[in-house]
């Protein structure tokens, strides 16, 4: 049996957690909804299963809860993992800790020192730390635009779209191209998805990103640069909307696998 937490932003017309339950009965298994906000994380018997996040409500009270239940049981991805995914700040540590490439990133209280990184690029990304869906993101390029510290500021890396691959176990599995006439590509700011092939070089950089960070599966955001690829960030509980790849019963195998490996 696998429990699942429900995306918080499905809908009657594009239910992610739908789709994989399908999957997941097709392939034989079976599985239920797990509710964060009914279960008591003290007094709970839910112990020893698998559990999958395949989203999460961005409040006080999910992510604590879910914590708590890993400490008996397995959660895919791990709270841990969602969390450094969460943290852009996490995130470009482990990044650059493991050397893969990702634009130049400077994180700071200091406004000298944002103004001077600002100064010394000429112009920048600006995101805040625990932003999502390419929400309140933006192409600076005077102090006046710095608004309040901290600061987590980002080499402008020019182009006209970027790339989402979604990677399960290491591999990468699908990708898409998102185009906009907008700074950020996300489908949520409007940008228009279409599947790509995967490269062997899109498979190097997401997967060791996904590495990095800790998730059994997630949705890496790469753009392209002279030299190859950079990523962005990595998603942990990623939508896999325009992906060509049938993506819903790829992620269902890996679960009923991983819950096969627990039971051994
Ligand atoms: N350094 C950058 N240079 C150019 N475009 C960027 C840069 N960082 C982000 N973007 C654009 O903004 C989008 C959202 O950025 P991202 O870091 O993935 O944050 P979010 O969590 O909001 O999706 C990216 O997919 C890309 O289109
Ligand atoms: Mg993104």
């Amino acid at each position: 049996m696998i429990h699942i937490v429900p995306k918080p932003t499905d809908t009657p017309g594009d239910n992610s957690t739908a789709m994989v339950e399908r999957e997941i009965r097709t392939l034989g298994g079976s599985c239920r909804s797990l509710d964060l906000d009914a279960i008591d994380p003290f007094a709970t018997d839910l112990s020893g299963e698998l559990i999958w996040a395949c989203g999460l409500k961005q409040d006080e009270h999910q992510f604590e809860v879910l914590q708590a239940l890993s400490i008996s049981n397995t959660v895919v991805n791990s709270p841990l993992s969602i969390f450094t995914c969460a943290s852009k700040v996490m995130t470009s540590a482990l990044l650059v800790r493991h050397g893969i490439a990702t634009p130049l990133t400077l994180f700071t209280a200091s406004r000298d020192t944002a103004e001077r990184f600002l100064d010394e690029q000429g112009r920048a990304v600006i995101k805040p730390v625990y932003g999502y869906d390419g929400n309140g993101i933006f192409l600076i390029d005077s102090p006046e635009q710095l608004g309040n510290p901290p600061f987590y500021l980002q080499e402008y890396v020019p182009n006209d779209h970027d790339y989402r691959v979604f990677v399960i176990d290491g591999t990468a599995v699908g990708a898409i191209a998102r185009v906009s006439d907008t700074l950020a590509h996300n489908i949520h700011q409007g940008g228009t998805g279409m599947p790509v092939d995967v490269t062997p070089e899109m498979q190097e950089v997401a997967g060791a990103a996904a590495r990095a960070v800790g998730v059994d599966y997630g949705g890496v955001d790469l753009l392209a640069t002279r030299d190859g690829y950079c990523v962005l960030e990595v998603n942990g509980t990623p939508n896999w909307h325009c992906m060509a790849a049938p993506i819903p019963r790829l992620l269902a195998g890996y679960l009923l696998e991983k819950e096969r490996l627990l039971r051994k």
